[in-house]
């Protein structure tokens, strides 16, 4: 993995100048004496995933291989979006079709409360040989725990009580919450989610893992990556070669310098989701009292069709941060046409490949022009050992960002305030003083 920041738009001086800095905010990573220090076991995660577990979160993802044709993820949040953009990025874009019995179908669900969406899932899941994996650190999320009832209660319908109890699994506090609970009595096999490791930070530990190995890919590698990078970010590599402090400060010193939104900017579909668990990664980390980087993320060139207006022209509060990957796994020609209506011929026998990788010049020539500076994120390959260095780029870039921008980057206070109204609204016990509120207000 490569970051460049050449194209950044500010002077090395503003950088160098957090240099300071950031060695504190890392300092006080390492030494747990920053706000949220009992959220900092994704600090050293990877180098402390044994071979051991990975074999036991292979074993029970071989069980549900075995078992299911589809797997539903119910999960929101940081303990959905991790799995998903790695699947994404990896799967065959087409996996729906394609994939003949191979790999288990990985849907997810509890990400949401459609009543559409959850009985058209139920509804096409009815001739599944289907199994389900209930991800919630709390075990009280509103959104997954509608899901995993419908769920649960249709999977032992369809399969029998025996078999539900072998292909529903929990993944949850060791000891709090109605998941726990739920696991513990119905004897579901049941994996941790650290009580030290926040949702979007939980990528590497078996919310992200588990639902990865069942999709069919390699999570040794994944945690590779992870490792590798998580050495390549340690405490005394110098601040300029060290990419996390470097993605850290540049967008620190962006953000002081007026631009108060970063779009994070892949050239490849797959991606999409990646730029979903970014945004929630740093936005939920830095988006506290009043403060922080607005975070937003768009597919290209699809989105230069529509956004990219904006993003030439509008306000000039923004930068993008691009992910690009050098080479693809297939190799597809642009096709010569003989009467070449389109006057596209000049392209022919290009791979497509090249075609984009001008279009992504082309536009970071374009942008900087306008106004927006351009990092560049380069991974060699779209594979399981380069996501897993991407992961703990960002993870430790946001980490350090966070502290650099004075907040506390683990906790979030914020996204209570919606689940008060909502349980005053609904009328959940307990809330009797907010529904009165709530009732005066809206009288
Ligand atoms: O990052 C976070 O902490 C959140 O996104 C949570 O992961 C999300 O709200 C889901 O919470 P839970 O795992 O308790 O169901």
């Amino acid at each position: 993995m490569k970051l460049d920041i050449t194209q950044a738009l500010i002077g090395a001086e503003k950088v160098n100048a957090l240099k300071g800095k950031v060695e504190e905010a890392q300092q006080a990573l390492e030494q747990g004496t920053c706000p949220g220090n009992d959220f900092l076991g994704w600090l050293h995660l990877p180098s402390s995933i044994t071979p051991e577990f990975i074999a036991e979160i292979q074993a029970t993802a071989n069980l549900l291989r075995k078992e299911c044709d589809t797997v539903i993820v119910a999960g929101i949040g940081g303990s959905y979006l991790g799995a998903r953009a790695i699947i994404e990025a990896l799967a065959n874009s087409f996996q729906w079709l394609t994939n003949k019995g191979e790999n288990p179908n990985v849907l997810f669900a509890g990400n949401n409360i459609g009543e559409d969406y959850l009985y058209e899932l139920t509804t096409y899941l009815k001739d599944k040989k289907f199994g389900v994996i209930n991800i919630s650190k709390s075990g009280t999320t509103t959104e997954t725990a509608l899901a995993f009832r419908l769920l649960k209660k249709q999977c032992e319908e369809q399969r029998g009580k025996d078999v539900a109890r072998k292909v529903i699994v929990a993944i949850t506090d060791a000891k709090r919450g109605a998941a726990r609970t739920c696991a513990d009595k119905e004897g579901y096999k049941s994996f941790i989610i650290p009580d030290n490791v926040g949702g979007r930070f939980s990528v590497l530990t078996p919310v992200g893992l588990l639902p990865i190995a069942i999709a069919g890919f390699d999570i040794a590698a994944l945690v590779k990556g992870a490792q590798d990078m998580e050495r390549q970010t340690a405490v005394g590599v110098p601040f300029e070669e060290n990419p996390s402090a470097q993605y850290a400060a540049v967008r620190n010193a962006l953000y002081q310098d007026g631009k108060k939104i970063e779009i994070v900017a892949n050239y490849q579909p797959k991606l999409h989701f990646i730029g979903e668990w970014w945004k929630q990664l740093y936005g939920e980390s830095e988006g506290k009292d009043h403060k922080g980087i607005f975070t937003a993320s768009v597919d290209l060139t699809t989105d230069l069709h529509s956004m990219g207006q904006w993003i030439q022209d509008g306000e000039r509060s923004i930068f993008e941060t691009v992910i690009s990957i050098a080479k693809p796994e297939h190799t597809l020609l642009f096709p010569s046409d003989e009467e070449n209506l389109d006057g596209l011929n000049f392209l022919a026998g290009k791979r497509v490949d090249e075609v984009n990788k001008m279009a992504e010049l082309g536009t970071k020539l374009a942008h900087v022009d306008g106004g927006v500076p351009n990092l560049r994120i380069e991974l060699e390959r779209l594979d399981e050992y380069n996501l897993g260095q991407l992961i703990y780029f960002f993870e430790k870039g946001c980490g350090i960002s966070g502290l650099l921008l004075g907040v506390n980057p683990f906790n979030q206070p914020g996204v209570e305030a919606y689940k008060k109204n909502m349980f005053a609204l609904l009328g959940k016990p307990g809330y009797e003083a907010e529904t009165e509120a709530i009732s005066k207000r809206l009288a």
